[in-house]
Formats: C-alpha cells, structure tokens, sequence
C-alpha cells in the first residue's frame, strides 16, 4: 500500500490527520533523514503549504501532504495569520497570552482559523474535484470561525485552541478530538481532499 507522508514536525497535526485520514496509511518525517527547514516566505497559506509540499516530496519520494494553518483575528487585521507560529518565541502559551494582551480591552473578538492543505507528488487528473490543482499539488482550504475568549480554558488540542470559543462559548481546548474535528479548520480542508486521496492513491477506505 502507497504511503502519504505527512510534512510537518508537529506530533499534534500528524495525530489529527491520522484521525481525519483513516484508511490512509501515513508516513512521518521521523520515518526519513533529517532535511533543513523550509523557508516559509510565501504571503499566504496556500503558497507555503505548497512550499512545504513540494520540498518534502522531494526529499522523501513520497506523495507529500503538507499543512499551513493559523489564526486570524479580525481586530488585529487578520493577525496573526501565517505569521502564527513565530508570533512570539517560546511555547504555545506564551503566543497565545501574547495574543491575549494585545487583545485586552477589544470589544470585537472575531476570529477564524484556516489551514491550507497541499499535496505534491500525486498526478493531475482531469475531474469535477471541488479542490484545485496548482504549482503541482492538489490544494484545498477550510476555515473555522470563533471568538478570542478573554482567558484560556481547556487542556486538549494545541496552539491557539485553549483561547478560541466556537459557537456553544466552549474553547477548542474544551472540545473532544472528534468534536474538533467535525468543525475544525483542518477538518473542512480535509473533506474535499478524500476523493483525490482515493482515486490517486487507490487506497483509501475510509469514511468521514
Ligand atoms: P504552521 O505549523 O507553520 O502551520 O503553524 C501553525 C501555527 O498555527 C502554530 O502556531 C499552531 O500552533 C497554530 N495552529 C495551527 N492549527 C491549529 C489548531 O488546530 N489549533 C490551534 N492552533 C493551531
């Protein structure tokens, strides 16, 4: 069975995609030699989830599906976007108690996450997909929309969940994995990518 590689070196993205791919069989980075980081200068998601993609296709051999994700807050005019990682140094915390001070005193706490997903390695077809082909990946994006709470709440999940409520005033850190899932930024980018995985790869079985 043709495996899919997942490029990130985040344990908590490789274990949501296991959830969200089941039937897929997917490799990690730990699976390979080491490789330098990918420079991350593209000004939007989908240009470094293609980045990423692509570079990690070609150093493993592997159809690569590569993930770009982060925050977005409406008052902070969309930061801190694909910047979200490098927000501050540090821990998960630290950025988001960073996000939390900027954000003190601010009546609007809309927010949305997104994640853009891009596959490298997999052939162009011609199809109906609801998903497109660019650069040489299949691409694919999804958003989550919310609130930035006024404190963190909640031990599950990772990055930014403990300080962003969805609709039942919960945070994200509160939710199960399944219940993240079926409303999660990486949930919608993944739904559409199904169909390319099982016709591509061959292989998938699964159901979402
Ligand atoms: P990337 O690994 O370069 O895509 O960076 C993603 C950034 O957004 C990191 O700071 C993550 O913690 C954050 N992030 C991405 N997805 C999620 C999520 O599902 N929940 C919370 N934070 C996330």
């Amino acid at each position: 069975m043709k495996k899919l590689v997942v490029a990130t070196g985040n344990a908590h993205k490789l274990d949501e995609y296991r959830a969200l791919l089941p039937g897929i069989q997917l490799a990690s980075m730990s699976e390979f030699p080491p490789m330098e980081p990918v420079e991350e200068d593209a000004p939007d998601f989908i240009g470094n989830a293609i980045l990423k993609a692509l570079a990690v296709h070609s150093h493993t051999g592997l159809a690569a599906l590569a993930d770009d994700s982060g925050l977005e807050v409406e008052a902070l005019n969309q930061r801190p976007g694909v910047f979200s990682a490098r927000y501050a140094a540090g821990t998960d915390r630290d950025r988001y108690l960073k996000l939390l001070g900027e954000m003190e005193n601010q009546p609007n706490r809309l927010a949305r996450f997104a994640c853009a997903i891009a596959i490298a390695g997999l052939p162009e077809k011609n199809s109906d997909d609801s998903i497109i082909y660019r650069d040489g990946c299949w691409v694919s994006v999804g958003y989550c929309y919310g609130q930035i709470t006024e404190e963190p709440n909640g031990t599950n999940g990772f990055g930014y969940d403990p300080i962003f409520s969805v609709n039942d005033g919960r945070t994200m850190a509160q939710l199960t994995a399944a219940e993240k899932h079926a409303i999660s930024h990486r949930g919608q980018a993944t739904k559409p990518i199904i169909n390319v995985l099982r016709s591509l790869m061959g292989v998938y079985s699964g159901s979402i």
